[in-house]
């Protein structure tokens, strides 16, 4: 997809649609008048017969214009000026796409009303709106057609427009193959498999390095307790351990550590049929991290970056961990299992050690480590725990800059009796109550004093019940947070 930057009438263009946004009861400037005028009245009798006020997300369109260059006309409301928000345009680039992807080649949208912050993320939208998973379908879907999209605007410079295509492209094409990881089924997705992916990104890349340990390798390392998680499976587990080295020295070497359990069946302690479906997402932590190593060796940050996967699957093989088991996890610690469904913080507990070990000095964690923050939270946003309020509030920043929902949850220490064990350090799962809060607390003993957060993304990262800017499936809900995080660092 092409995009450039138009400064002159967008009336005038020879796209094969025109999109004009508007904020609600704001519809009726100077473009449009004229648009109308042209269009001898036809537009505002459409307005007003559809009673379009620019409400959010709301369209009106006229098709097969004869005295314009272009074919069709489209207006999308904004919504309220004061209420637009980083969420609002990655969701406009959304609609744009998912409303043209089979109509138009080319797009022109004016972009005159909007603050020029929003530029990239509206092309981020437009990108991802294209996206489609159709790898196991034998007849190809229909795909995208838009391959240019013109933009009209005397708010930014061609080379900050420029820049942020740049970035926009990285970070969309990293989306997607974080989306493409999480859709894909867990026959045709091991850890194995992951791994294979990691070595791929970063042999395309001059940047990026990768070693991948194998099960003999991690068990002589002593990740005993992403061992134990694996032994129930006939598909032997991996780590990974990706590396971003920037030009100039840098102290900081920050840890991107993601959950790649490439299917969760709960082990012996079996998940029922219902809540044991889509646990094919269960590695989109991982799937995050590989997303973001792509745009960091493109977008190149200054800090260096390491991306951790612990990867396994969760089965009930004859010598799958049980219940009453004891484990040693690579920072020495030893875990009581009360559940084997608990195995992510497991996995986590061994590349959290890993990341202490070789001296990150800062650590964030993306993982779909409970049913207990979906429930507290819903599907849409993810839970914010960590050790330090700083490292904290960067990351709820780049959240919000990014247009992802995340919201903090207290890693209340009064709540750590109930992972206290009597045979073991710790044991891997509590009571009910305050699940989310209690993983966190389990992760906590494996991240010493390096600065660390963990982001529970077990509700956004895969969507059941497709809407406007959702498909169904895997959503690459972390990436853009986290490269935000990273270019800012
Ligand atoms: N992978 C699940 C969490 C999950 C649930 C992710 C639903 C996405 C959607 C995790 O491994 C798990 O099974 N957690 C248990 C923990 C419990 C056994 C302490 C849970 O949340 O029920
Ligand atoms: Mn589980
Ligand atoms: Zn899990």
């Amino acid at each position: 997809m092409k995009f450039s930057l138009k400064t002159s009438d967008i009336l005038r263009s020879a796209s094969n649609t025109v999109v004009l946004l508007r904020y609600e009861k704001k519809i009726k400037d100077n473009i449009v008048k004229k648009a109308n005028e042209k269009l001898k009245n036809f537009l505002f009798d459409k307005i007003g017969s559809q009673n379009f006020n620019g409400e959010f997300g709301k369209r009106v369109s006229v098709d097969s214009i004869s005295n314009y260059k272009f074919n069709d006309l489209c207006i999308i409301g904004l919504g309220e000026k004061n209420k637009f928000d980083s969420i609002a345009a990655y969701r406009i680039g959304n609609i744009i796409a998912s409303k043209l992807k089979n109509l138009s080649e080319s797009v022109a949208v004016d972009l005159s009303n909007l603050p020029k912050e929003y530029f990239g993320i509206i092309i981020e939208g437009i990108v991802v709106g294209c996206y489609e998973y159709n790898r196991f379908k034998t007849k190809k879907q229909s795909v995208c057609k838009i391959n240019v999209v013109d933009f009209y605007s005397k708010k930014i410079s061609s080379s900050l427009f420029k820049s942020k295509v740049n970035e926009a492209k990285s970070i969309s094409s990293s989306i997607s193959l974080t989306r493409d990881l999480v859709n894909d089924p867990p026959n045709k997705l091991t850890p194995e498999i992951l791994a294979d992916h990691a070595l791929r990104i970063s042999k395309n890349s001059d940047v990026l390095s990768c070693r991948v340990y194998d099960e003999n390798e991690l068990s002589e390392m002593g990740m005993g307790a992403l061992r134990a998680v694996s032994l129930g499976s006939d598909n032997p587990p991996r780590f990974i351990h990706l590396s971003y080295t920037p030009k100039n020295k840098t102290k900081k070497q920050i840890a991107i550590v993601g959950k790649g359990i490439t299917f969760d069946s709960g082990g012996l302690c079996l998940k029922p049929a219902d809540s044991m479906r889509t646990m094919k997402m269960d590695m989109a932590g991982s799937a995050v991290v590989l997303g973001v190593m792509k745009s960091v060796a493109e977008l190149k940050p200054k800090v260096a970056v390491h991306g951790l996967i612990p990867t396994t699957e969760n089965m009930t093989g004859g010598l799958a961990y049980k219940p009453d088991d004891v484990i040693e996890v690579l920072n020495g610690k030893t875990v009581e299992i009360i559940n084997t469904d608990a195995e992510g913080r497991l996995a986590l507990s061994d590349a959290l050690s890993f990341a202490v070990k070789n001296k990150m000095t800062e650590i964030v964690d993306l993982a779909t480590l409970t049913g207990a923050c979906i429930v507290g939270l819903g599907m849409f946003t993810a839970g914010v725990l960590g050790n330090n309020q700083k490292l904290i509030k960067s990351v709820l920043d780049s959240a919000e800059r990014t247009g992802e929902k995340m919201w903090q949850l207290p890693l209340d220490e009064e709540l750590s009796s109930e992972i206290k064990s009597n045979v073991a350090d710790i044991k891997n799962s509590g009571s009910r109550w305050g699940g989310a809060i209690t993983a966190a607390l389990f992760l906590q003993h494996f991240v010493g004093d390096t600065p660390w957060v963990h982001i529970d993304i077990a509700g956004p990262s895969f969507i059941e019940k497709p809407n406007d800017w959702y498909p169904y499936g895997g959503t690459g809900f972390g990436v853009k947070t986290i490269v935000d995080y990273l270019m800012s660092s």
